[in-house]
């Protein structure tokens, strides 16, 4: 008999769908996977407004293939500008989920991000009192600080007198990628929590830089140091509910990445669940596995859990080495590579 493990169906509370055609290509991926998702904003121009994130969720909707369940969470995008009364009403129409903190330039499509978190604070006031989370990308963006240590200076900087300022806000510490991020969010209280991505449990920096760039291991924040990688692991699997699973899942044409300038990003949508309980079974905790991918993400959201149930099977299966985004060739994470659980 094939082992196999039942849990509730998860969410995703995090990743980028794009728009266009790449949208319509990478939404039946998640909707296989995934009841939910945190959707980001960092469209070309960015959804900045009430309107703009109820048209662009009826566009995934759209992408959904016929008889699949999937629900898009949106997300605002903020800037300097940002206007906390159609944020706020948004929120309170079911448009709103969350709002997102780029820091202005720190990754992909940031530019119209924040400059300074001063220029938000009555925006997060506002935040804070009608209950709306904040999804925060934590990177400074300052020339002078290194790349590895961008997360760590954003949480001395930036992250920490927040929480402390507004211990009401309900802060969602992204993509987390270091031992500091997990000691943080460990000693904060209830109202901070952290998604991790397949990615950041696999791989250290090593994947970007031996045996020559490769540019299918790069996304922001980057990979660090092994005992980093370690820490996540550990925090994962830890039982803590205050980590849950968001995929980060970002796709990129392929000629994008293998590019001078390599753009940031790793699609991991194909295979994101065998990815992660591949990472569980390794760290002996199988059994944690539902809570971080299914139960973790909509208590800490205040959402229901969802009630169906996904299956997977402990057989091999080895990853496309190119998927093929509706025209636009796309290398997935784990290409080539053999995963050991197949979700059925
Ligand atoms: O690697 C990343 N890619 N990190 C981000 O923060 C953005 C994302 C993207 O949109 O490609
Ligand atoms: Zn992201």
């Amino acid at each position: 008999m094939t082992e196999s493990l039942t849990i509730r169906r998860p969410d995703d509370w995090h990743l980028h769908f794009r728009d266009d055609e790449m949208m319509r290509a990478v939404v039946p991926y998640t909707a296989r996977q995934f009841a939910r998702a945190i959707v980001m904003p960092n469209l070309s121009p960015p959804v900045t407004t009430a309107a703009a994130a109820a048209a662009y969720r009826d566009r995934i909707l759209a992408a959904v293939p016929e008889g699949t369940d999937f629900t898009p969470l949106m997300t605002c995008y903020l800037t300097d500008a940002t206007n906390a009364a159609d944020l706020v009403q948004g929120h309170a129409d079911g448009v709103f989920t969350a709002a997102k903190l780029y820091p202005a330039n720190a990754t992909t499509n940031s530019a119209h991000g924040v400059t300074d978190i001063a220029n938000i604070e009555s925006v997060l006031e506002r935040m804070a009192e009608a209950g709306v989370p904040l999804c925060v990308h934590g990177e400074v963006t300052e020339s002078e600080i290194d790349v590895f240590d961008r997360e760590a200076v954003f949480i001395e900087r930036i992250l920490a007198p927040l929480v402390e300022r507004l211990p009401e806000l309900k802060v969602i510490f992204e993509h987390i990628t270091t031992e500091d991020a997990v000691q943080f969010v460990d000693a904060a209280g209830d109202n901070v929590g952290a998604t991790i991505t397949p990615q950041h449990l696999h791989i250290n920096r090593n994947a970007i830089l031996v045996g020559g760039i490769n540019p299918h291991a790069y996304c922001l924040p980057v990979a660090k140091r092994e005992k980093h990688r370690l820490a996540l692991r550990k925090a994962a699997t830890s039982g803590s509910a205050k980590y849950f699973l968001g995929t980060d899942s970002a796709p990129h044409a392929r000629g994008a990445k293998e590019s001078s300038c390599g753009c940031a990003g790793i699609f991991n949508a194909p295979y994101a669940l065998e990815s992660y309980l591949t990472v569980f079974e390794e760290e002996g905790a199988i059994d944690r596995f539902e809570a971080f991918a299914s139960e973790n993400g909509p208590r800490f959201y205040g959402l229901a859990l969802n009630e169906t149930q996904v299956t997977l099977e402990k057989r091999e299966i080895t990853v496309e080495d190119e998927i093929d985004a509706l025209g636009t060739p796309v290398v997935p994470f784990h290409a080539g590579e053999t995963l050991r659980w197949v979700l059925r």
